[in-house]
């Protein structure tokens, strides 16, 4: 695990997905080091307990406040009820429907639940974290932050591409990405993340991205890309363009077994079936 200090107050918790012929997609959670202390995302299942002991030495669990999901998809929820346990004083903080799918997984008790929708904010003593809905989402429960006390803006999956080395999930900017390789892998996961994007109204689309553009804040921090330093205008012009992005199609059970040999040729274990 990476940690860093990507904006002003934040401290971010940095893992890797390898994705099998498309690249590493960063995992980032955040820890806001407000008056009132909030984590941004929990982090990958598997990488758990290295998340926890790293998490515990940067804010003591007595005085860790808010749990802030930006949505309930596993790469998100790694270690949230684990956190909820040792923090006695921290609320969840999502919304009705977050609240309803994490609770498929295990039950939340209400009272350390805290909904906020699109349009509020959250008051976490020193600033206010106000609540948007990100233009491009997976999962309908998404929503995104602004601190209006920094402008730093945390984006959920919304500006993620995946890397193509594994050196450049840990890098401490997008600008040690090669421009083209990040434009490529933003419009990517843009199609990917959401497919329904390539059926868009371009110009509708295209409005939906002027308030984040009006807000322009200074760092962006997306759960999938290292930090991004004033970039946002660039950013969002790479998404504008993101609907006419081929459309991403997995492999399908003949391209998956071809997939398989190629990532383990020595290994001599039955071969799954096709079919
Ligand atoms: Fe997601
Ligand atoms: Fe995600």
């Amino acid at each position: 695990m990476h940690i860093s200090h990507p904006a002003p107050d934040v401290t971010a918790l940095t893992d890797a997905v390898p994705l099998p012929g498309i690249g590493f997609l960063p995992v980032n959670a955040h820890l806001l080091h407000a008056e009132q202390p909030v984590l941004v995302d929990t982090g990958l299942r598997a990488a758990s307990a290295e998340f926890l002991d790293v998490l515990w030495s940067l804010v003591d669990p007595a005085d860790l406040r808010w749990i802030y999901l930006t949505h309930p998809d596993r790469d998100h929820t790694g270690s949230v009820f684990e956190i909820l346990e040792a923090a006695p004083s921290a609320r969840l903080v999502t919304t009705f429907l977050g609240m309803g799918l994490l609770s498929l997984e295990r039950p939340v008790p209400p009272d350390r639940v805290y909904l906020l929708n699109p349009g509020q904010s959250l008051d976490v003593g020193d600033r206010g974290l106000l609540a948007f809905r990100p233009p491009v989402y997976d999962n309908p429960a998404t929503t995104a932050i602004i601190d209006d006390r920094t402008g730093t803006c945390f984006s959920s999956d919304c500006f993620g591409a995946p890397m193509t080395s594994r050196d450049l999930v840990e890098s401490d900017d997008v600008a040690a990405i090669p421009h083209a390789d990040l434009i490529a892998g933003q419009r990517l996961w843009a199609v990917l993340d959401s497919p329904w994007l390539c059926e868009v109204d371009r110009n509708l689309f295209h409005s939906s991205l002027h308030p984040l553009r009006d807000a322009d804040p200074p760092v962006v921090l997306s759960t999938h890309l290292p930090p991004a330093h004033h970039r946002t205008a660039a950013m969002l012009d790479t998404l504008a363009g993101a609907p006419d992005a081929p459309p991403y199609i997995g492999p399908d059970q003949e391209a998956f077994l071809r997939l398989l040999t190629e990532l383990e040729p020595a290994t001599g274990g039955p071969a799954p079936q096709n079919g």
